[in-house]
């Protein structure tokens, strides 16, 4: 008789929620926490080992912070549709905290969207609104070399959704860019074993992303011209899985290659 023996691991890690989606979004595919927690059990348990996620969320526009922020071995700080830039009392509360937490901790700290963005911010580095307008839906984003290096990858494109005007125009001391479109140059950014950023929003399922436009549409943010150009890519297929993985990965300590 053979025995086998799967040893399971666990990571902890805490949810910064920047924003709750549209309430239509909310009700037919989750809130930031249900979207995240779904894009990455999937990794953790294809994961070798498999990982066993412990999620805890904290709303920190409501001003929720965890009490001793080393606990965690990983934060995840979500999009927004407020400026990484924005002068209000809960951004500035979140830029200190992820001073903390670089400080005091050895925490690994990855950021979507507006996260990518406010983590830039708190760290010395610098967003705007980009003149170059907005980046709308599935997009295909260079990995430069240094980004197939960090992600252990022989990869030199990925596929993912967006939804910004912001971008990141002056990195943090010891951040490296590792991927880029022409209308934004800095897309994702790494920083040793600490921070892995990206303004792509891997878990956004195309539905999400027509739910925005749709919204956006209506109120007169987006022409019938852009929306219609989004809607017609929408459904392409995107890295989000293999990006997921990454993130798992890099929380874990160690990138598999891929
Ligand atoms: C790349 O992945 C392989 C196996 O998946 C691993 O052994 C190696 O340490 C990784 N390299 C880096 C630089 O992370």
């Amino acid at each position: 008789m053979t025995t086998t023996t799967t040893t399971t691991r666990n990571l902890y890690i805490a949810f910064l929620i920047c924003d709750i989606p549209l309430p239509t979004i909310v009700s037919q595919y989750g809130d930031y926490t249900q979207l995240f927690t779904t894009l990455l059990t999937k990794a953790a348990k294809t994961h070798s080992p498999p990982i066993d996620l412990h999620i805890e969320s904290y709303n920190v526009l409501e001003g929720a912070y965890p009490k001793d922020p080393s606990v965690f071995t990983g934060y995840i700080l979500t999009g927004s549709k407020f400026s990484a830039y924005d002068t209000l009392p809960w951004i500035s509360h979140l830029k200190d905290f992820i001073k903390t937490v670089d400080a005091h901790t050895n925490a690994k700290v990855i950021g979507i969207c507006f996260g990518h963005q406010v983590i830039a911010e708190a760290l010395g580095g610098r967003v705007i609104k980009n003149p170059a307008g907005w980046e709308i839906g599935w997009t295909n984003v260079n990995v430069n070399d240094c980004g197939a290096a960090c992600l252990n990858t022989t990869k030199q494109s990925m596929r993912i959704q967006q939804m910004h005007q912001d971008h990141v125009t002056v990195l943090p001391p010891h951040f490296e860019t590792i991927m880029s479109t022409p209308e934004c140059p800095i897309q994702a950014t790494i920083s040793g074993n600490r921070y892995l950023t990206i303004q792509g929003h891997p878990e956004f399922t195309p539905g999400v992303v027509k739910e925005i436009v749709k919204a956006r549409k209506a109120s007169g943010v987006f022409s019938e011209e852009v929306a219609s150009a989004v809607l017609e890519k929408v459904d392409n297929p995107v890295d989000d899985d293999w990006f997921a993985r990454k993130m798992i990965g890099f929380l874990w300590g160690t990138v598999g290659e891929e």
